[in-house]
């Protein structure tokens, strides 16, 4: 099964989103089996955006990041990595439709409340990156266990 990196960024903590958030991939039908909040260092935060080193908004982006907090989660299902993304909407919220999280709930770029891993191997890095094996919890829903 498929799981990604979905993250409540710092702006969304401090605007009270994190239930919105949640609720949207819960109500979707997937599985939350990691949480946790974390103000980053400044090193995991330039890890975890390494691939945009080279851009002039990384050295800002990074100082935002490990300001914190940071709401960290890892999400399981089918095809969770696509439709992570499609839920997001585009990566600059001007450009994201109504329904889409950043195209109903922010406004600026530099402010648009998640994150979410891209592709498929980009998602196991950043899995690896923010939780440790243990902290990752495998658990059936009541209408999969039937005794104890
Ligand atoms: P990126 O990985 O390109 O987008 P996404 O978050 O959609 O995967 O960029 C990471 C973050 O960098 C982005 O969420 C917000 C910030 N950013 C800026 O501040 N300015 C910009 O011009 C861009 C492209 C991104």
């Amino acid at each position: 099964m498929e799981r990604t990196l979905i993250a409540v960024k710092s702006d969304g903590v401090q605007r009270g989103l994190i239930g919105e958030i949640i609720k949207r991939f819960e109500h979707r039908g997937f599985k939350l089996i990691g949480l946790k909040m974390v103000k980053p260092t400044e090193d995991l935060a330039k890890h975890h955006y390494i691939d945009l080193k080279d851009k002039p908004f990384y050295a800002g982006l990074c100082k935002f990041t490990s300001a914190g907090p940071f709401v960290a989660m890892c999400w399981e299902g089918q095809n969770i990595v696509k439709m992570g993304r499609d839920m997001m909407g585009e990566t600059n919220p001007a450009d994201s439709k109504p329904g889409t999280i950043r195209g109903d709930l922010c406004v600026q770029v530099g402010r648009n409340i998640i994150h979410g891993s891209d592709s498929l191997e980009t998602a196991k890095k950043e899995v690896a990156l923010w939780f440790k094996p243990e902290e990752l919890i495998e658990w059936k829903s009541c209408a999969e266990v039937y005794t104890y």
